[in-house]
């Protein structure tokens, strides 16, 4: 695989009027760019800071879970975002509709997205995200959004990942330009930012493009295994489970991880 650096000089001169994207740092080696975007939250850095490595070294998912992303391969990067704290759940509906979006450019195969912020393409995954908050009494201070994009890697050279992950150049056979991929991501997201501050809702949007409604379900919530089918979402995003004995139940992202039966 050739090692082409991001375009640092490109991707800064593409957004200086809009939020995201106003202050984009680019580094080689991080632990992971949620934590450095932190200490810039910390430092009352503004909102749309972009954090770009190459490499992390403790890249995480949810649930702690490893994220495996070889160096100069992918995409992998954090942004800070100061939304209102009623705004929190539509930053990941916005990042897996603004990632569907330009895959789809990109492909011109239609993604999925599996609740609550899998994005795949032919069934496999494609981009996950993280979003961790602080939130003080009743305000949310700062919010940042990990986003990580399989775009030129093989998941066949990672035992661990190449039954359920993929990549652009996987799917395509091409190896795509990141810069390209990420100026576009960025534009778009950008976009459904500004929606967000507008008080716009984006659940119909995102709820028409999940592959788990109607299906069956397993839910790992703390350890128990427990099955049901998933009948909607709320307009916040979580999940309304129906099991066997016709009870309901509402589960939120945060708290379980899904398996589709
Ligand atoms: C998941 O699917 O569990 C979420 C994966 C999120 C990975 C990204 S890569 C950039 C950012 N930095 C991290 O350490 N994690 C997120």
């Amino acid at each position: 695989m050739i090692y082409k650096p991001l375009d640092i000089n490109i991707l800064n001169n593409n957004f200086s009027n809009k939020i995201v994207g106003r202050n984009i740092l680019y580094y080689d080696t991080l632990t992971s760019t949620m934590d450095k975007t932190k200490l810039f939250a910390e430092n009352d850095e503004a909102e749309g800071l972009v954090i770009i490595a190459e490499n992390q070294t403790k890249g995480r998912g949810r649930f702690n879970r490893n994220w495996i992303s070889p160096p100069g391969e992918n995409i992998s990067l954090s942004i800070l975002l100061r939304p209102e704290l009623q705004q929190l759940s539509y930053i990941n509906m916005a990042a897996t509709l603004s990632i569907s979006q330009v895959i789809k450019e990109y492909t011109n195969i239609k993604t999925s997205i599996k609740w609550p912020n899998d994005v795949k393409l032919n069934g496999k995954k494609i981009s996950g995200i993280l979003i961790e908050s602080e939130v003080d009494s009743t305000e949310l201070i700062y919010a940042v959004l990990g986003i990580g994009i399989n775009i030129n890697f093989n998941p066949n050279d990672h035992s661990e990942i190449s039954n359920i992950a993929t990549s652009l150049y996987k799917e395509t056979g091409k190896i795509a330009d990141r810069t390209n991929f990420l100026i576009s991501f960025l534009k778009v997201f950008n976009s459904f930012y500004i929606k967000i501050k507008k008080h716009q809702s984006l659940t119909k949007q995102w709820a028409s493009q999940l592959e788990t409604i109607g299906k069956n379900v397993e839910i790992n919530s703390s350890g128990n295994l427990v099955k049901g089918k998933a009948i909607k979402v709320t307009e916040s995003g979580d999940l309304i489970i129906e099991f066997p004995n016709n009870t309901r139940k509402k589960i939120t992202a945060g708290e379980v991880t899904l398996q589709s039966t």
